[in-house]
């Protein structure tokens, strides 16, 4: 339970508008002693789930967590998500669950949630040579999700309109910087680096090949009756039903389900109910230019 002094210290965070961190938009509430973010000791058996927000990270924080737990559902439920799978980051100042604090009483290995760019990670991580999940996802279909996402998150700043938000998404100024330069930094970081580059949209297309590709390089050996129970334990309508993975506003207190719950449609090809044609259009001539000759392809839908 959130008490009253507590929420007075949550509310100085409510709508602020981003701070800078070395040119990256970062949420006010988490800007504050950047050092504890730099200066982080990373273990070599941690394992990072990173992603730009809205990605699918808390579907691949679940099917990790299942995966080191062999597909055992019941210890899956021990706690919230955010607790198994703290998230780096993660601050309200006063606030007991800031991120790096939480990772200091966390059972190795630890799974580590993080939306950084790439040149933000802090060295430690690169240094011990830490296994990273990278999932991305359709920049029109973040767009949407994170537009929604704003709404409903205090501790954004107010989105505006829709058409006023996807000017700001594709200019990069929007929580955690542009889109653009996050997939595609951390693609290039791959060649050098234990990374496993997932898609959501390869995961909706069919989560059993996803999943087995995630253990294999977890070196986890688990049989297809385990696959198909991760498959069904973190199925959107599945993590949606668990208050343990559907970031309830209870126990969530700067998320408004009621405005757009967390757990909003979980589906690939959404972006076609919100872009005007005119918006898709404009998108696509900007998109490619961003995007040339990255050899990175995504799919606006399955
Ligand atoms: S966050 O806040 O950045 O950590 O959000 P993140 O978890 O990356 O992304 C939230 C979006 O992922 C959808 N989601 C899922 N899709 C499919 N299957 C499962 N199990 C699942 N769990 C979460 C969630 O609904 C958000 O997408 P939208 O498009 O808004 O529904």
């Amino acid at each position: 339970m959130t008490s009253p002094k507590e929420m007075e210290v949550h509310e100085n965070y409510f709508r602020k508008d981003w701070v800078l961190i070395r040119g990256v938009p970062m949420i006010c509430a988490f800007s504050e002693n950047w050092e504890r973010i730099d200066q982080f000791q990373a273990l070599p058996d941690d394992i990072v789930i990173a992603t730009y927000p809205k990605s699918g990270t808390t579907w691949m924080s679940e099917i990790l967590d299942m995966i080191l737990a062999s597909g055992d559902v019941e210890k899956c439920q021990r706690d919230f998500i955010h607790n198994k799978v703290p998230m780096l980051e993660f601050s309200a100042p006063n606030y007991v669950d800031q991120g790096t604090k939480k990772l200091a009483t966390t059972p190795s290995p630890r799974v580590i949630k993080t939306h950084l760019p790439v040149q933000l990670l802090p060295k430690s991580f690169w240094k011990k040579n830490c296994k990273i999940v990278y999932v991305a996802r359709n920049a029109k279909d973040v767009a949407v999700s994170f537009y929604h996402f704003d709404l409903m998150n205090k501790l954004h700043p107010e989105p505006g309109t829709w058409a006023q938000y996807l000017e700001k998404y594709m200019a990069g100024e929007v929580g955690y910087g542009s889109w653009y330069d996050h997939v595609k930094d951390w693609w290039e970081k791959r060649k050098d680096h234990r990374i496993l580059y997932i898609f959501y949209e390869d995961m909706k297309e069919d989560p059993a090949r996803e999943i087995r590709k995630v253990m294999q390089f977890l070196e986890k050996d688990l049989g297809e009756k385990d696959v198909e129970t991760i498959i069904q334990h973190t199925s959107f309508q599945a993590m949606k039903e668990n208050p343990k993975t559907n970031y309830d506003t209870q126990a969530t207190p700067f998320f408004v389900n009621a405005i757009s719950p967390f757990m909003r449609k979980g589906i690939a090809g959404d972006w076609k109910n919100h872009f005007t044609v005119a918006q898709s259009e404009a998108f696509d001539i900007d998109y490619a230019k961003k995007m040339k000759g990255k050899g990175l392809q995504f799919r606006m839908e399955v």
